[in-house]
């Protein structure tokens, strides 16, 4: 089942589950990983009347480790070294690995490593859930996505402001306006603290356009 299919059952559970949780903690900042998860974020944020500092999408967060660590496998480098960002939507369709901006060591990516190689980790990131998936034959992934969680939610707590991918209700990022979707964020006290615009190329941005896109036409499916 794709993330998309799960729209209108997880919908359901999310604005019963936020709704309730917002009424007792109206000061709360909100981390949603169901799926599909920056559809979630708009279902969230709606049952909460939360500001968009305090509902935040974390599937940026967990992508960009996958790609990191796809990137300094086939490296053979530490994924501490590795600098990259997987912005866009959580769909296997709608991710967008910025590639042009992947540094290891400084070094960028595309000097280390040649296209075809470079485009099969990006496309191995961009299905990692799907992987994980098919190896688990029921369910889906569970450790990097509570590994994802738990950064943040140190970020949040402790005030580190950390620089780490999430979606968040776009207000202006990229030309986008009044939809959830993934960028930098800085997480700290309160939330989001500040975004992130990342120099993309033409043909990185058209798809980080599109994947806003294609979450506001499955907005249009939810009951
Ligand atoms: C993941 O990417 C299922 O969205 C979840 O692992």
């Amino acid at each position: 089942m794709s993330r998309e299919e799960l729209l209108n059952g997880n919908a359901e559970i999310v604005r019963s589950k936020v709704a309730a949780a917002a009424k007792a903690s109206p000061n709360a900042v909100i981390i949603i990983f169901s799926n599909p998860m920056d559809a979630m974020c708009h279902v969230a944020m709606q049952a909460s009347g939360f500001p968009r500092e305090r509902v935040i999408g974390q599937g940026g967060a967990l992508d960009s480790a996958r790609y990191r660590y796809f990137i300094a496998a086939e490296l053979g480098v530490s994924v501490n070294d590795v600098h990259g960002y997987v912005i866009g939507g959580h769909t296997d369709t709608t991710m967008v690995p910025v590639v042009s901006q992947t540094r290891v060591g400084g070094v960028p990516l595309t000097d280390l490593l040649p296209a075809e190689k470079v485009q099969a980790i990006v496309a191995r990131a961009m299905r990692g859930g799907a992987e994980i998936g098919e190896l688990y034959k029921t369910g889906s992934a569970y450790f990097a996505p509570s590994a994802a969680t738990i950064a943040m939610v140190e970020a949040i707590l402790l005030d580190q402001r950390r620089l780490i991918p999430c979606s968040v209700y776009h207000q202006g990022e990229y030309g986008i306006r009044d939809v959830f979707s993934g960028t930098v964020c800085q997480l700290g006290e309160g939330g989001i603290q500040r975004t992130f615009e990342l120099p993309l190329t033409d043909e990185e941005r058209a798809k980080v356009v599109a994947a806003a896109e294609a979450t506001k036409e499955l907005l249009k499916l939810l009951n």
